[in-house]
């Protein structure tokens, strides 16, 4: 009787096993790299071309192509770049779906939304969640748009409102203006928060009925400054996800936090920070309300966030950090306040011009800064860089491999050094996370 009980139970062992395999490939390991198509646009060594994302595509196991919009009309999905995405100009949708042909492994997914969508449009975000007409619309748009580029998923970095700045005190509101307004909604108070979560339930849900029947994922990207526990029903979208990918990071930026420069992507919470704005904090968030671990995946920045050091600044660095604004923009990227790895890992070398002086993390839980004190002799404003190695990748790799989660995602491609131009180690963040999964 036990030998027959047991070699039954090892066959539904098997099979379960077997079964868990084929479903999910990359059940904790998943290196989830994103693309944002528009840095093919740059000049210079900024520019990210097709051929420059191959030595990533071995790493990753799937690539997320940044990003599509929606028609504020119709609801439909649709390109923000035409030429660039589907046109007869490059056809990078197709181009990059092709891929798949060279590395058979690899998933390709197409994501909407991500803040690329212009910002005075962003409440078609709420709009859509409304009605089931409008829905509807949407859902068979994406239904057809990634049967026609071959995509094998789509990826939902839906806009919804962000948190608002929390007034401390002893800051005084900034006087400054010209960074442009990413992910704010003004003054804008959302009435229906209710009304819009569970549309958006029903949204998901309907959505992936269709791409159930085409063998197609769906995964959910939350973006920077959401308050999940207003805008997603954990418990009612997960079994219609197949993964969510966290992006617990710049939670601390210069267009939020002008006048302190502080860790931009903590993994814990530290003295006198928001509670929330933590990788772990909102890992707990999601598995508390019932999200397998296995569908977390962990979001990790490849790029640095920077301040302006004046003569008020302190002068030892430690954040938080009086500040004036956005830090200057770098040569390969040209956006203030944001510096792409290659970049910092440059200027971080003994014989750069503008040496940064580099702080490590020993306690692996807060990341890494540098910064350039400001100059007094010569009246030279510093610079605070709050930023990613491999090795503070390779922290919050560890992180999910602890909590049993289901991997990481990397934000983004073009922004890591992917030419190798610091070590000669093209994508070192992608590998620092990869390596440690
Ligand atoms: C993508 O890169 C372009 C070019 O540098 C930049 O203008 C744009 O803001 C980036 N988009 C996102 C969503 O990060
Ligand atoms: C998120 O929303 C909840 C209410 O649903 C609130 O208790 C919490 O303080 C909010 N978090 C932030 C960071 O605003």
């Amino acid at each position: 009787m036990r030998p027959l009980m047991s070699s039954a139970a090892a066959v539904v062992l098997l099979f379960c096993a077997n079964f868990a395999f084929s479903a999910d490939l990359h059940e904790h390991s998943k290196v989830v790299c994103y693309w944002n198509s528009t840095s093919f646009e740059r000049s210079g060594p900024g520019k990210l071309k097709v051929d420059d994302l191959k030595p990533a595509l071995s790493l990753c196991t799937h690539l997320i192509y940044g990003f599509a919009g929606i028609k504020p009309d119709t609801f439909e999905v649709s390109s923000l770049n035409p030429n660039l995405d589907t046109g007869a100009g490059y056809g990078l949708y197709r181009q990059v779906t092709h891929l798949k042909r060279e590395y058979p492994e690899l998933k390709v997914y197409l994501s909407i939304g991500g803040n690329a969508d212009p910002y005075e449009e962003t409440h078609k975000y709420l709009t859509v969640t409304e009605t089931s007409e409008a829905r509807n619309k949407f859902i068979h748009s994406v239904i057809s748009f990634l049967a026609d580029y071959e995509f094998d998923g789509v990826d939902l970095a839906w806009q919804f409102p962000a948190v608002k700045v929390k007034k401390n005190r002893g800051t005084f509101s900034s006087l400054w203006h010209g960074f442009k307004k990413i992910i704010n909604y003004g003054k804008f108070k959302d009435e229906k928060e209710k009304e819009h979560r569970d549309g958006f339930t029903i949204l998901v849900r309907d959505l992936k009925t269709q791409l159930r029947t085409k063998n197609k994922a769906l995964t959910l990207t939350v973006l920077p400054h959401i308050n999940s526990s207003i805008y997603y029903d954990a418990r009612n979208i997960v079994s219609n996800l197949d993964a969510i990918h966290l992006f617990a990071f710049d939670e601390t930026n210069p267009e939020r936090s002008p006048k302190k420069a502080d860790y931009p992507a903590p993994i814990y919470e530290s003295y006198g920070r928001e509670p929330s704005d933590n990788v772990d904090a909102q890992t707990r968030y999601w598995s508390e309300n019932g999200t397998p671990g296995s569908k977390i995946v962990i979001g990790i920045p490849t790029f640095a966030r920077t301040w302006r050091l004046t003569e008020d600044s302190e002068i030892a660095g430690v954040p938080p950090v009086t500040a004036d604004g956005p830090g200057a923009e770098g040569p390969h990227t040209a956006i203030p306040g944001l510096l792409s790895y290659a970049e910092v890992c440059s200027r971080l070398t003994e014989s750069s011009v503008g040496r940064l002086r580099r702080v490590n993390d020993p306690s692996k839980k807060y990341g890494a800064y540098a910064y350039q004190a400001y100059d007094k002799k010569a009246g030279t404003d510093g610079i605070w860089v709050g930023f990613e190695d491999p090795d503070t990748a390779g922290n919050k790799a560890l992180y999910a491999k602890a909590k049993g989660l289901g991997g990481v995602a990397i934000y983004e491609l073009s922004l890591d050094d992917f030419r190798g131009i610091c070590s000669g180690d093209k994508y070192p963040i992608v590998k620092g996370a990869k390596f440690k999964l």
